[in-house]
């Protein structure tokens, strides 16, 4: 019989951890301010991975604290479904404001994975309004992150997020990764590889362009170890969508709100998708929210053609809620204020050499970065595949610095806040840790 004392372990069945391991040896963070977390026991630990690639602004920036605390005091929910309030429509209105020109209509979720299912949902009812119910297959890509909904687990192409969970959606497809050997230790965009975005021709030619109603990818792929686009390949991505009445969706989960030194990759990339997926960095992680913004020519489409009186039938109890629309307000200011996004460009090159200074430290394979995002790709220690990668980020911990492993990979994406002074520390903890780890 377990104790369920208040400092029980036990009953939170946490999400994506070996639960016995960490409940055998827990790392807890307590508070946090900046760019660094707190532990219980008062150690300091640099954050470099922006929490989970969301604190963009750094913790507990008092403005954004202010407008939650506000916001909670002066009305704690209001519904959004056939009644709103006003903070939902300022927050579209001021996010639409820094999306591309043209995805200006938003619709709010409340996380990364539902605004991934709610534009796959809203491309399907965009080509059946239209009169094009047969387009209804989804494309996604190899070593894609989506998100843990149905729809993002199949679109997406994590084998170890998928093969517990049955058949998945049905009618889906996938591009090749671009992850080529031959594009180690690129800087930014690597040379290689935008041809393989040709492989949605041969998709369209198996399947025929009348069945199939999006594609959707990371235009720099995170979770799965950061692989920035090869130069021309979202481009060509874009003008095989167009040739075939496909809809190109942009998951910026990850790469949205000035991690690539623009508000968005899709302005960084110069290339503009149909709708963008967003959430992380919309409210500087403070509040959960998640949103697809979507471009006019679709939504005037869906108003004029969908089936009356509600167009879409699709929302969250959550969708545009009070405290998130405050604290994505408050947050949207201090990007702003404090010109983060082209702070993240001017730091780049700083970071980009500092990232690839680690060329020579022990095990590492490649190393490929973009904006203020690194990828350290470690060698595999034989017969124990990521042990040595999940080793280092204990080590590190230890160590006073947080990074994220995925696979062979440490991904670094700090907050956009970060001075040359935190870049350094990060380069010579790793390489420290590197040395120590077998
Ligand atoms: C690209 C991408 N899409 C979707 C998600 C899912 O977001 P959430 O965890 O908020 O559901 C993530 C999360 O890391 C992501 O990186």
């Amino acid at each position: 019989m377990p104790d369920h004392g208040a400092n029980d372990l036990d009953a939170f069945w946490m999400p994506f951890t070996p639960n016995r391991r960490f409940k055998a040896k827990p790392r807890l963070l307590s508070s946090a301010k900046d760019m660094h977390y707190q532990t219980p026991d008062g150690r300091q630990i640099l954050d470099g991975t922006a929490g989970l690639w969301c604190v963009n602004a750094g913790h507990n920036r008092p403005k954004i604290v202010e407008a939650i605390q506000a916001q909670a005091a002066k009305m704690d929910f209001a519904p959004t479904f056939n009644m709103a309030h006003p903070l939902a429509f300022e927050f579209a209105s001021r996010l639409a404001a820094i999306t591309p020109a043209g995805l200006d209509r938003i619709f709010f979720t409340n996380s990364g994975s539902e605004a991934v299912d709610t534009a796959l949902k809203i491309a399907l009812a965009y080509h059946r309004a239209r009169g094009k119910a047969g387009k209804t297959r989804l494309i996604g890509r190899e070593r894609a992150y989506h998100g843990v909904g149905f729809g993002g687990i199949s679109v997406g192409g994590i084998v170890g997020n998928r093969k517990q969970f049955g058949t998945l959606l049905t009618g889906v497809d996938h591009l090749p990764h671009t992850h080529l050997p031959r594009n180690a230790f690129s800087r930014g965009q690597p040379a290689h590889g935008a041809d393989l975005a040709d492989a949605l021709e041969r998709i369209v030619a198996l399947h025929d362009a009348s069945t199939i109603a999006a594609v959707i990818v990371e235009p720099v792929a995170g979770s799965t170890g950061v692989l920035p686009p090869p130069i021309g390949y979202l481009e060509k991505l874009r003008a095989i969508c167009d040739r075939h009445d496909i809809l190109l969706i942009f998951d910026e989960v990850i790469t949205g709100f000035g991690r690539t030194g623009a508000a968005f990759a899709a302005e960084r990339f110069g290339v503009t998708p149909d709708m963008i997926c967003m959430a992380k960095g919309i409210t500087n992680a403070a509040v959960p929210m998640g949103a697809v913004a979507a471009s006019e020519t679709l939504y005037q489409s869906m108003l004029e053609h969908a089936e009356a009186p509600i167009e879409l039938a699709h929302g969250y109890t959550y969708s545009g809620h009070p405290l998130a629309c405050a604290a994505g307000l408050a947050t949207l200011s201090v990007y702003a204020e404090e010109d983060l996004f082209a702070r993240a460009a001017a730091m780049e090159p700083y970071w980009r050499k500092a990232m690839h200074s680690l060329r020579d430290a022990r095990h590492v394979v490649d190393i490929r970065d973009f904006g203020i995002i690194a990828g350290i790709e470690l060698e595999p220690r034989p017969g124990q595949p990521t042990a040595r990668a999940g080793e280092a980020f204990e080590a590190a911990f230890e160590a006073g610095l947080l990074i994220r492993v995925t696979g062979e990979t440490i991904a670094l994406s700090p907050p956009l806040i970060l001075e040359t002074g935190h870049v350094d520390q990060m380069v010579d903890t790793l390489r420290a840790v590197l040395k120590a780890v077998d």
